[in-house]
């Protein structure tokens, strides 16, 4: 009775701080500006592609019309460079005002007419990383203020809180401020990314207790070596970022870069499959108005899409390397799905031909594998039949490729 007692005491206390806005069942889709449009804030030299109000209209019509928000990618995200140079008479945030004459109010009216969703960042400390004004002492006036202008979704960043001891209460503070707005605003948190640079150890516990996404690791680029990177680091660190990850709480490996300058078609839908595979926000970073038609399909790819939003909201992890099953340089991930359903990549890092592989479903570590399982190549969009105990399982990889499966049991 009294041991009970006790429990609920210690869980109200801990309810009542925790990060209670519901959202994030599965990882969260939209578009953010940062990778593509970075702190580009002249206007009058680059109209079309400067931070400012237009470039988020256009991006949300974009999605509108080109099928994205159909297939669910629905938050608008403005990254850094926003702001005003400096908070208004009663210290409040405000939008640089030639840059988005309507407010950010006015913005977020005009996604939220389109059925879509505004996000907005700051940062943690007084100065945003491009050296705008950020949080710091203004926790509580700018989450009521975001609320107030009817935000959806709030990136915190940090590089410029030089003691990085404070994030573990800073962060904190600011989820108990965005409960108190009553508003659900989705929080996407830097902060183990900083603490991780600073070689602080991070409490992953807390950080899924206050927020809904979270960075791990430093900013993606437009260069498939930097997408190589990131996943070389989520596999490393697999063991400790699996078990956090699940529904309202991801791992964010950072934006997708699909359709930028870099990525071949191949790389493309390899950055899309491991997304879906880590089971990671799907952030776009990419110009919606000149995209070309095979990037465009890889995002709207519904199978890639569904194993993203699995509603189990588990995330993969790698499963085979360079060993005995596998060509060298070809590895395999895989993420349990709702029903008992798998997916699985096979992805090669060879920089040279094809290479095949040739593995059971008992090498995979499918667990059904006595019963087998039903495959489909889900970029291929074919069935690839049935697989028993000893049915080996024979795809070509490309490089810097992936062969992406579904198995049901
Ligand atoms: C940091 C973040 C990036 C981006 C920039 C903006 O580097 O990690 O994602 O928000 O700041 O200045």
């Amino acid at each position: 009775m009294w041991a009970s007692a006790v429990l609920l005491v210690l869980l109200g206390s801990f309810g009542a701080n925790a990060l209670d806005n519901g959202l994030a069942r599965t990882p969260p889709m939209g578009w953010l500006a940062w990778e593509r449009f970075r702190c580009n804030v002249n206007c009058t030299a680059d109209p079309k592609n400067c931070v400012s109000e237009k470039l988020f209209m256009e991006m949300a019509d974009r999605l509108v019309e080109d099928g994205y928000k159909d297939a669910g990618y629905e938050y608008v995200n403005i990254d850094d460079c926003w702001m005003a140079k400096q908070r208004d008479a009663n210290n409040k945030l405000y939008a640089d005002p030639e840059r988005f004459p309507s407010g950010i109010k006015g913005l977020a009216d005009y996604i939220h007419s389109k059925g879509l969703k505004l996000g907005i960042y700051t940062a943690y400390g007084n100065f945003t990383c491009q050296g705008y004004p950020a949080s710091g002492m203004h926790l509580e006036l700018d989450a009521q203020t975001f609320a107030e202008w009817g935000v959806d979704m709030l990136k915190m960043d940090g590089c410029k809180q030089m003691d990085r001891h404070t994030m573990k209460k800073g962060y904190p503070q600011m989820t108990k401020y965005l409960n108190a707005t009553g508003r659900p605003i989705l929080f996407s948190c830097s902060w183990p990314d900083y603490e991780r640079g600073a070689g602080i150890p991070i409490n992953y516990t807390l950080v899924a207790e206050n927020c809904n996404i979270w960075r791990n690791y430093v900013d993606i680029q437009d260069s498939w070596q930097s997408v190589l990177s990131i996943i070389d680091y989520y596999a490393k660190e697999q063991d400790t970022l699996v078990p956090v990850a699940g529904p309202g709480n991801f791992n964010d490996p950072d934006m997708l870069i699909i359709g930028d300058f870099s990525l071949s078609v191949e790389q493309a839908k390899a950055q899309m499959a491991m997304w879906a595979i880590l089971a990671a926000p799907l952030l776009m970073s990419n110009d919606l108005r000149t995209i070309t038609p095979e990037y465009r399909d890889i995002l709207l790819n519904k199978d890639v899409i569904a194993i993203s939003q699995d509603n189990a909201g588990i995330m993969g992890k790698r499963v085979l390397q360079d060993g005995p099953l596998l060509p060298q340089f070809v590895e395999a991930w895989t993420r349990p799905l709702a029903d008992k359903k798998y997916a699985a990549l096979f992805y090669s890092r060879s920089i040279k031909q094809p290479l095949n592989t040739n593995v059971t479903m008992k090498d995979l570590g499918l667990p059904d594998y006595k019963k087998g399982y039903m495959v489909t190549d889900v970029y291929a969009g074919k069935k690839m039949g049935f697989f028993g105990e000893k049915d080996r399982l024979l795809v070509k990889v490309n490089p810097s490729g992936v062969v992406l499966i579904k198995a049901e049991p």
